[in-house]
């Protein structure tokens, strides 16, 4: 209690956030604010914690906590990953963010066609979008990237949505597919 009460603001913020401290130090401390670079320099850490790792849950883990922790503008940010026991259909992964859908068809909504295309989904309004599912009524723009091993079969989709309209534009596609590609393919 004591501990508690002579916490520093910094400190109760922290908690409040649900965020741990190297997060916090990773965020404030370390990165750009210029969006490519901060991309470059997240690129680097994300490869270097994953040094060594070849768990695949633990790295789309890895992949998800450092992207959602380095960007105001991700709101939900995670992996739809192909369910080897149901044809064309994808389960939810790791992720960061409220309470995502657990399955979708390819072809559904934004992550479905991504999964049914192989493409790069980049959409300014969801609510335009024919199919989009929403999984949180708040989610007003989105990209989701394909990601594929290295053998080029389609693992899963990198699904990342923000409450702002027209939050995503051909740098956070870049970066995305370099560092899905690195981490993955
Ligand atoms: N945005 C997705 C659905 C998944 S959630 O938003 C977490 C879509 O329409 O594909």
């Amino acid at each position: 209690m004591l501990r508690e009460m002579s916490a520093s603001p910094s400190r109760i913020l922290r908690r409040s956030r649900y965020i741990p401290a190297m997060a916090e130090a990773f965020n404030d401390i370390t990165l750009s604010a210029d969006k490519a670079t901060r991309y470059a320099e997240v690129t680097d850490e994300i490869a270097s914690v994953l040094d060594g790792e070849g768990n695949l849950t633990a790295r789309m883990a890895t992949v998800a906590s450092m992207l959602a922790n380095s960007f105001d503008h991700y709101f939900w940010t995670g992996f739809y990953v192909v369910d080897p026991a149901k044809e064309r259909e994808l389960v939810v992964g790791p992720y960061q963010g409220t309470l995502g859908c657990l399955r979708i068809a390819y072809g559904r909504g934004v992550c479905g066609a991504a999964a049914e295309t192989g493409q790069t989904q980049l959409v300014a309004d969801v609510h335009a979008f024919p199919g989009h599912i929403a999984c949180d009524s708040r989610s007003e723009s989105e990209i989701v990237v394909p990601v594929f091993d290295a053998q080029g079969q389609l693992l899963a989709v990198f699904d990342v949505d923000s409450d702002k309209p027209a939050a995503f534009d051909a740098t956070d596609q870049l970066w995305l597919e370099k560092i899905l590609k690195a981490t993955f393919g």
